[in-house]
């Protein structure tokens, strides 16, 4: 008897093990109050946000939300453990 798995994904798409490293740095902006979604995946065309290009990718976008203006350094890297925000760890990449 075989069993049927049914993943999220296009057909012959490789799914990545490994997000894509935009860049070895953060990027540091003045974001206003609002819920925003940190792109995980690094395929969003949209850094550091979300566009929806993770699709298929088994990446997630992960939300969070600013409370009152603030200056932050987004992670650009992907492997920060303090998403969204930048934790040193792309001096480790
Ligand atoms: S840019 Fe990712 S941890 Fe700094």
């Amino acid at each position: 008897m075989s069993e049927t798995i049914s993943v999220n994904q296009e057909p012959n798409e490789p799914i990545p093990n490994e997000p894509i490293i935009v860049d070895k740095k953060p990027i540091v902006m003045e974001l206003e109050p609002g819920t925003y979604l940190w792109c995980k995946s690094g395929y969003s065309s949209n850094q550091p946000f979300c566009n929806g290009a993770h699709k298929g990718t088994g990446f997630k976008p992960i939300k969070f939300e600013i409370t009152e203006k603030q200056r932050v350094a987004i992670c650009q890297c992907k492997y920060t453990n303090k998403a969204p925000f930048c934790d040193g760890s792309h001096h480790n990449l």
